[in-house]
C-alpha cells in the first residue's frame, strides 16, 4: 500500500537537482506562497483530454510529437520566436499526419521548461570556477558570481512569461492561424528555399488540392468549425518540486490533483529515482507523466517506477521517453519495450533522439550530429515494432529560429559554422530546416507501417 499522497510529500524525500542554496530560504517560501495565489495556467479538463489523446497513442491509433527549446529563457522571450516554433510544430505535424494518416498530438516543450538539471554543480572559465547556470527561473547565465546566485523572483517572472506564451499559443491554436488552409504559410523564411522546404511545399500543394476537393463536396470550415483550431498542449520538466508544487490544485470537477502549470509533466533521466522527491510528486498528480528512460534504467527499475506512477495500467497516463544515444538504442531499448510488453504495461513509447547524442566539440561548443539523431529515430522506428510495440512519438529540442546548433543537416552545418546563430541556454536545438527533416523521415518509416499493415489486411 502506497503512503498517502500530499502535494508537498515529496519535500521529505531525497531530491536531486533542486537548489539548495537560495541564500534567503524565507523569500523562496513567500514567492512560493505568492504563486500558490497566481491563477492556473492550465484547465484539469484539458489534461484529461491530452490523456486521453495519448491513450490513442498507446493503443497504436495516433501519433505523439513533442517538441521545443532545451530551454526557454528570458532573454529569447519575444512573439516572433514563439509563432516560429509553433509554425515548425505545425509543418512537422502536417507532414506526419499526412504520412501517417493518423491524428498527432501535439505537445510543445514550452511555457516552462526553464529549470535545468545539469551533468557538472560548478563551471570553470580561465581558472574562475563558479556554480553552473541552472535555468532563468534559478539563475542567470552570465558568468558572474551575482548572476549564478538563486533568486526566488525568477520563479515569478518564468510565471509571467509562461502565461503570456501559453496565452499566444493558444491565440494562435483556436484563431485561425492554425487552420490548414494556412499550410502553405507554415513555411519559415529561411526554409523556403531548401530541399526539406521544396518537399513541404509539394506536400502543402496535396493538401490544398484535398481541401478543395472536400470544399466542393461541401465540407468547409463554416460547415466543419474543428477544420479552422488545433489542440496544442504545454510540458515541461517537473524539476523544480517548489513551483510545481505551489501550481497543484484541486480539480473542483473531480476531486483530484493536478499540476496546473502545464498539461503534460515529465520526470528527467538524472531525478528518476524510486523513491526520490520527483517520482513522489509526480505519482500524485492526475496530468499525463512523462518519464526519461536513458542507458541506465534497467527492466526492473522500469516495471517498479511503472507501479509507482501508473498502478492503475490507465492508457495515456505514463510516457517513457526513450534518450539513449544512437549507438546504445539497438542493445538498450528492446530489453525495456520486452519487460514492458510481458507485463502487460499499457504505456506510450516516444523517442528522444537528442540527449544520448550529445557531444563537446574541440572549439567548446555542445553539439549534436544530425546524422546520429535520425540514427536514434530509426532504431527506434525498427525497434518497437520488432518487439510488438507501437512506435508512438518524438520528443526533440528544437527552435523555429535559424539557428546553428547542431551539425550537419542539408545545409551541412560545419563545425566552423556553429558560432555564427548559437543562442541555446543549455542543449543544442534542431533548427527549422533540421526539423522539418526529422518530420519527414518519422513519417516515412510510418508510410511503410501503414502500407505493411493494409497489405495484411488484403491477405
Ligand atoms: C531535457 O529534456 O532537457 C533533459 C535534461 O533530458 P534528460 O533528462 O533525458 O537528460
Ligand atoms: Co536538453
Amino acid at each position: 500500500m502506497q503512503e498517502k499522497w500530499t502535494p508537498s510529500g515529496w519535500r521529505a524525500k531525497p531530491a536531486k537537482h533542486i537548489p539548495t542554496d537560495y541564500p534567503d530560504p524565507a523569500a523562496l517560501a513567500r514567492v512560493e506562497d505568492t504563486l500558490r495565489s497566481y491563477p492556473p495556467l492550465v484547465f484539469a479538463g484539458e489534461a484529461r483530454n491530452l490523456k486521453a489523446s495519448l491513450a490513442k497513442v498507446a493503443r497504436g491509433e495516433a501519433f505523439l510529437l513533442q517538441g521545443g527549446d532545451c530551454a526557454e529563457s528570458f532573454k529569447e522571450f519575444h512573439p516572433d520566436a514563439i509563432r516560429d516554433t509553433f509554425r515548425a510544430l505545425m509543418q512537422m505535424a502536417v507532414v506526419l499526419t499526412f504520412a501517417g494518416a493518423k491524428p498527432v498530438v501535439k505537445v510543445g516543450r514550452i511555457a516552462g521548461q526553464f529549470g535545468k538539471p545539469r551533468s557538472e554543480p560548478t563551471e570553470t572559465i580561465n581558472g574562475v570556477t563558479l556554480p553552473s547556470y541552472r535555468g532563468d527561473n534559478i539563475n542567470g547565465m552570465e558568468f558572474t558570481p551575482e548572476a549564478r546566485i538563486p533568486d526566488p523572483e525568477r520563479l515569478l517572472k518564468a510565471y509571467s512569461q509562461s502565461a503570456a506564451t501559453l496565452n499566444l499559443i493558444r491565440a494562435f491554436a483556436g484563431g485561425g492561424y492554425a487552420d490548414l488552409h494556412n499550410v502553405h504559410r507554415w513555411t519559415l523564411g529561411f526554409v523556403e528555399g531548401s530541399p526539406q522546404g521544396e518537399r513541404y511545399r509539394k506536400l502543402a500543394d496535396r493538401i490544398s488540392e484535398s481541401l478543395d476537393f472536400m470544399a466542393a463536396c461541401g465540407v468547409t470550415p463554416d460547415t466543419t468549425p474543428q477544420m479552422r483550431a488545433v489542440d496544442v498542449y504545454t510540458s515541461h520538466e517537473a524539476l523544480l518540486l517548489g513551483y510545481e508544487e505551489a501550481m497543484t490544485r484541486v480539480d473542483s470537477t473531480t476531486g483530484d490533483w493536478y499540476d496546473t502549470s502545464a498539461h503534460m509533466v515529465w520526470i528527467g533521466d538524472r531525478t528518476r529515482q524510486l523513491d526520490g522527491a520527483h517520482v513522489e510528486f509526480c505519482r500524485g498528480v492526475k496530468n499525463p507523466i512523462g518519464m526519461k528512460c536513458g542507458p541506465t534504467l534497467e527492466p526492473d527499475d522500469l516495471l517498479r517506477l511503472i507501479d509507482r506512477l501508473n498502478p492503475d495500467n490507465e492508457p495515456g497516463r505514463l510516457t517513457l521517453i526513450a534518450r539513449f544515444g544512437a549507438e546504445k538504442a539497438a542493445a538498450g531499448l528492446p530489453r525495456l519495450v520486452r519487460t514492458v510488453q510481458r507485463e502487460g504495461r499499457t504505456v506510450v513509447w516516444s523517442c528522444d533522439p537528442m540527449h544520448g547524442n550529445t557531444l563537446k566539440t574541440g572549439s567548446g561548443f555542445k553539439t549534436r550530429p544530425f546524422d546520429r539523431i535520425l540514427s536514434e529515430v530509426r532504431t527506434f522506428m525498427e525497434v518497437l515494432p520488432a518487439e510488438g510495440a507501437y512506435p508512438g512519438g518524438v520528443h526533440v529540442e528544437m527552435t523555429g529560429q535559424n539557428v546553428t546548433e547542431c551539425l550537419g543537416g542539408a545545409t551541412e552545418i560545419t563545425e566552423d559554422a556553429l558560432s555564427s546563430r548559437y543562442h541555446t541556454h543549455c542543449d543544442p536545438r534542431l533548427n527549422g530546416e533540421q526539423a522539418l527533416d526529422l518530420a519527414f523521415l518519422v513519417a516515412e518509416a510510418l508510410r511503410g507501417a501503414r502500407v505493411e499493415a493494409r497489405r495484411a489486411k488484403a491477405g
